[in-house]
């Protein structure tokens, strides 16, 4: 039976929301993947690095920044054994310098995604989806639907259009 997959990348610890910095221990993406969890059924996989950024968010601002200037494909602690039973994967990730973090672009590189749906959503501060739709055109022959762009700070109030954009893709 068709399966879905929910891959997401998102970073705890420090960040700023709509003014202020704040240590926190769920991220905001997380915390959109684990809303998605509850309305569907889906396997979930974290994408995470080997040697994650700075709890320090002006540390990692700059850490990402020189990954991305880089075109760096940064190592993962993982990756699952194969997506073959999945036909959609959703791909959640919060907009790094107007795309994703590079971390996912190692993720979308490991397998062959022809024949896939991949559904984008990503957390922000104000810049979208940036070009991150492009990028993963770019990388995957995939079918890539219309993005979910959330603002971050709003993530747990997310509830409603994301249920909205599920039902959209039919999955709800
Ligand atoms: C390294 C870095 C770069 C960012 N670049 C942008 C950006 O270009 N545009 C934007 O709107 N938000 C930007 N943000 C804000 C994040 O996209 C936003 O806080 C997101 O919700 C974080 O998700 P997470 O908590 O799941 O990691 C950036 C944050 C970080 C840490």
């Amino acid at each position: 039976m068709a399966k879905t997959l929910i891959a997401f990348f998102s970073r705890a610890d420090e960040n700023y929301f709509g003014g202020a910095m704040r240590y926190v221990k769920v991220g905001n993406t997380e915390i959109v993947a684990n809303l998605m969890k509850d309305m569907i059924s889906a396997d979930t996989f974290k994408i995470e690095m080997k040697n994650p950024y700075s709890p320090v968010y002006m540390t990692c601002i700059d850490e990402a920044k020189k990954d991305l200037r880089n075109n760096a494909r940064p190592e993962l602690v993982s990756l699952p054994e194969n997506i073959d039973e999945y036909d959609t994967i959703i791909l959640g990730y919060p907009n790094y310098w107007g795309t994703m973090p590079m971390a996912v672009f190692t993720f979308l590189e490991a397998f062959d995604f022809s024949g896939k749906t991949i559904l984008p959503f990503c957390t922000n501060e104000g810049s979208g989806m940036g070009k991150s739709e492009r990028d993963i055109k770019n990388i995957c022959k995939a079918q890539v639907a219309k993005g979910l762009s959330i603002n971050g700070s709003r993530a747990a109030n997310s509830g409603d259009n994301v249920k909205k954009w599920l039902e959209q893709n039919g999955l709800v």
